[in-house]
């Protein structure tokens, strides 16, 4: 696609890097680590891993060993690494407009907020840079709908185990109390209910509910689907009392479950008033956006949100170049997800530790009754990154362009780390 059409060309990408930095050739992984250990927050708890460059469905570490990145940045690198008609579109953007602030238009962000619309039937985008700022302005248009109406009406409903963001508000509805304790009080008014507990979200919703917060599938806390039945439940319960149900579609969202929209799995479509969601949609470029329908982006009249980097012009230049192929891949999403499924089942019934294979799509788990830690390092040894979320669901988040043959080369190397660790 010509993607100069309507605009002067820019100017030629220059290979030569300038500024004076240690070529990544001369670095050496325990140097790397040991300037992190020197000098950054130690909160995070790193897997010993240098990634140096990655290409397709493969990264590379410092010494040019090859890995299966079936993690993908935990879900960002949704079209693997370097694909080419994002670079492309990296380069000519970069070279023209990176940002320009929110206090002027630029050609992209309307664009990009029209094809969300469409693809997501709800009509009105706000673009932040990550999930939890996404689920923070969410948040914040809850609160103002329900202060509307009363000032009561402020409290929200998530659900137990769910992961919503690590920012005061987005925590505050997280129902991991181990992210939560260290940080309390947080935001009052959050309640919590068990997943696809019916009766539990009844009794929770009241008039006083600003808002119902549901992950379809949830991610981080061990990939669990919601019940259809308790999706519509949420949904009768929030029209009943004038409150407005949020898909955070961060990780299950944009293409992983093998539609638009995880919401949109459901037969007939259960419709948020609310989504968020950000990982893939920009391939890397930090990007997350909220999608409200009339009703609930009333609730923000001008100035009550904004976002210095939320929808530069880069950023939305590389959703659009997304979105364009996220269209041609998503019968593969599903073909793909199935056949890994199936893969993983079989290795399932060989392995009795191995409990249940949960997810849909491009997104998976493999709840184990052992932890799994050391099965994702073995896995990395063996050249295949993988993630374990919540202690022992080992976690898949693969590229879409993956095919059968990665997904056979994964299930060969999970065979291996399985035999092992049994
Ligand atoms: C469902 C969900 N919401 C919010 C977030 C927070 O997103 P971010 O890390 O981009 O801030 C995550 C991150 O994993 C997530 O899975």
């Amino acid at each position: 696609m010509e993607i100069w059409s309507h605009c002067n060309r820019p100017p030629a990408y220059d290979e030569k890097m300038t500024t004076a930095i240690p070529p990544v050739a001369e670095l050496s992984a325990q140097s790397v680590m040991d300037l992190e250990r020197d000098y950054l927050l130690q909160n995070y708890a790193r897997y010993p891993l240098v990634i140096a460059r990655g290409k397709g469905c493969h990264v590379y570490d410092l010494e040019g060993k090859r890995y299966l990145d079936f993690i993908t940045g935990i879900g960002v690198n949704a079209l693997g690494h370097a694909h080419p008609r994002i670079v492309k579109v990296i380069r000519h953007q970069a070279a023209t407009l990176i940002h320009s602030s929110n206090l002027y238009y630029h050609p992209y962000q309307g664009q990009l907020a029209e094809r969300l619309a469409r693809l997501s039937d709800l009509q009105r985008a706000f673009f932040a840079n990550s999930g939890t700022e996404a689920v923070e302005g969410a948040l914040k248009m809850a609160r103002a709908h329900g202060h509307a109406i009363h000032p009561e009406k402020y409290e929200i409903i998530s659900l137990e185990n769910s992961f919503h963001g690590r920012t005061f508000g987005a925590l505050s509805i997280t129902g991991q109390p181990k992210y939560r304790t260290d940080f309390e009080p947080l935001l009052p008014g959050a309640r919590f209910v068990p997943i696809n507990d019916v009766a539990a979200l009844e009794a929770a919703v009241t008039e006083r509910t600003a808002a119902i917060f549901l992950e379809m599938i949830q991610g981080e806390g061990g990939i669990y689907p919601l019940s259809h039945e308790f999706v519509a439940r949420a949904r009768e319960l929030a029209d009943r009392h004038n409150a407005l149900l949020v898909a955070d579609e961060t990780q299950c969202g944009v293409g992983r479950p093998g539609t638009y929209f995880a919401y949109q799995r459901s037969e007939p479509v259960i419709l948020p008033d609310v989504m968020v969601a950000a990982k893939p949609v920009a391939c890397g470029i930090p990007l997350g956006f909220i999608m409200a329908n009339e009703k609930a982006a009333a609730a923000f009249k001008p100035g009550m949100h904004g976002s210095t980097f939320g929808g530069g012009a880069l950023a939305c230049r590389v959703s659009l170049e997304f979105l364009d192929i996220l269209d041609e891949l998503l019968p593969a999403i599903q073909r793909v997800g199935g056949y890994f499924r199936v893969k993983l089942a079989e290795l399932a019934r060989k392995h009795s530790f191995v409990k249940e294979v949960r997810g849909f799509g491009l997104m998976l788990g493999m709840e184990l009754e052992i932890p799994g830690k050391q099965i994702v390092l073995d896995a990395i040894h063996e050249g295949l990154l993988i993630n374990c979320t919540h202690d022992t669901v080992l976690r898949f988040l693969p590229p879409y362009i993956a095919t059968e043959k990665e997904v056979d080369q994964a299930a060969k190397i999970l065979g291996k780390v399985l035999a092992k660790a049994g």
